[in-house]
């Protein structure tokens, strides 16, 4: 239960919102006016700021500014009934945590106002785990508004406070990488090593030495002792990506390490005890690697101690505005040019693409786009042909059902069925709920439901 500060010069929807929260159990204060909620955020205890965009006097982000000056952990919602791509992008870089498009529900409010106070909390929590560690929050660079990506986030928080090998699943370009930085950098190791290699770059004969290191005349080129990456990475922590394409032979040595912590180089004698961390990434099935025997299964146990499996980004596009403002920044600074930001037709269409290549797919658009602006803003001409909007995702294209002669899982049929349609339907909505659960003939909180079971899969 929190302290809610809520700025609406409508009276009847400042006093409705002011009841709706109280009846959840939280206390409110209410202004009426941009100056009052600025005269409140610095004399009145507060833990949520809600306020409306359109105020007579000072503006709605003026409020956000300085709520976020006072206190950046505090979370911020904005209300507008004028809610553009471009005002959600403003707001979400004015660090608001998420906006309310006018009309909203009460059901809307309350799960907006839960997740922003959940969110505040982990902000806390982090700025105390923070001061104790005398750290920078690895989770800064990281973007993730979505439930989807808040939950790995947290998961990964949890991992982080022990030692379990953590194996992260996703498609290319989702961010596995920065996934286990952030875990490293979140974890007690986070002063010593992180030392990645990338299992599928190395060529097969030169894995074992790289990964176990040699000794001197261990082979032809072997004209120094070697230590290796698991002793580089001793008292810190080793990233195993891109796992599933390592060799059988390496995998069968690759346990022996892992479960002994004890490292042979090629042609040496002698072995050496490592204190390291694992953590390792792939975008292949496992599961179905170790069933055709391409992947040990007792490997695979050692690895997989804890899973996160990071969504697409088509499953969360509430993450593309911030991660394209965060993209446009970086790029804009980079070729030293002053963006002031999307059109709204860009934003639509940024929103709506399909993103075979995840987020590293946005960035390179991003990059694109930035690159071919004019006067500063980023306008339409200058995304690719096949990103802009009416062009639907090919993959999911409408066929009609036809039973296949030897017959199907229609549980799992079914299944598929309602996650694309109401993927289309929140596309089509613009990431709106009410309106994608009117469109599928649910009701919201039906909606709601089927969606937080999706996406929990
Ligand atoms: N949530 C995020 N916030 C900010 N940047 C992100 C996020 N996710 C990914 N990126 C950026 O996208 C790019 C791709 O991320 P990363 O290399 O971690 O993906 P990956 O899953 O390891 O991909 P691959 O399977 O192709 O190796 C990087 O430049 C990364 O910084
Ligand atoms: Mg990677």
């Amino acid at each position: 239960m929190a302290e809610i500060l809520v700025c609406d010069d409508e009276t009847n929807l400042r006093e409705l919102l002011c009841l709706a929260l109280e009846a959840n159990g939280h206390r409110t204060l209410a202004a009426a006016s941009g100056a009052e909620a600025l005269r409140l955020l610095e004399q009145a205890p507060w833990e949520l700021l809600i306020t409306d965009l359109r105020l007579p006097d000072v503006s709605g982000l003026e409020v956000l500014r300085r709520a976020k000056e006072l206190a950046p952990e505090r979370p911020a919602l904005l209300m507008t009934a004028f809610a553009s791509a471009a005002t959600a992008v403003t707001a979400m870089k004015e660090g608001a945590f998420d906006y309310l498009e006018k009309p909203f529900d009460m059901e809307e409010l309350h799960l907006a106002v839960a997740r922003a106070l959940e969110q505040g909390a982990l902000k806390r929590e982090n700025v105390r785990l923070r001061q104790a560690a005398g750290e920078r929050d690895a989770g800064e660079e990281i973007v993730g508004v979505s439930l989807g990506m808040r939950r790995v986030l947290e998961l990964a928080r949890r991992a982080a406070r022990t030692d379990a090998s953590v194996l992260i699943t996703g498609e290319s370009g989702t961010g596995k990488e920065l996934v286990a930085r952030f875990i490293h950098g979140c974890s007690g190791r986070a002063k010593g090593p992180f030392v990645a290699v990338n299992c599928a770059a190395v060529p097969e004969g030169l894995i074992e030495s790289e990964l176990f290191g040699h000794a001197k005349g261990a082979f032809t080129g072997a004209v120094a002792h070697r230590p290796g990456l698991f002793v580089e990475a001793d008292h810190g922590t080793l990233f195993l990506d891109e796992i599933g394409e390592t060799p059988l032979a390496l995998q069968a040595k690759l346990l022996r390490v892992v479960q002994e912590r004890l490292v042979r180089p090629v042609g040496g004698v002698g072995e050496r005890s490592v204190d390291v961390r694992l953590l390792a990434a792939t975008n292949r099935d496992l599961m179905e690697a170790t069933a055709a025997g391409r992947f040990r299964e007792d490997l695979l146990y050692r690895i997989n101690v804890v899973n996160l499996r990071l969504p697409p980004l088509r499953e969360r596009r509430e993450d593309i505005p911030l991660l394209a403002a965060r993209f446009v920044e970086k790029h804009a600074r980079k070729y030293g040019l002053t963006i002031h930001g999307f059109s709204s037709e860009v934003m639509d269409c940024l929103l709506r693409h399909h993103y075979p290549g995840n987020v590293r797919e946005l960035e390179n658009l991003v990059e694109g786009a930035v690159a071919l602006t004019v006067d500063g803003r980023v306008e339409l001409e200058a995304l690719p042909e096949g990103v802009r909007c009416g062009v639907r995702a090919v993959d999911r294209a409408a066929t009609p059902f036809r039973l296949p002669e030897g017959g199907l899982d229609l549980e799992a049929h079914l299944a598929e069925l309602e996650a694309s349609a109401m993927d289309q339907a929140l596309e089509l909505c613009q990431g709106s709920k009410t309106r994608a659960a009117e469109l599928l003939g649910m009701s919201f909180r039906t909606f709601r439901y089927r969606l937080g079971k999706l996406m929990g899969r």
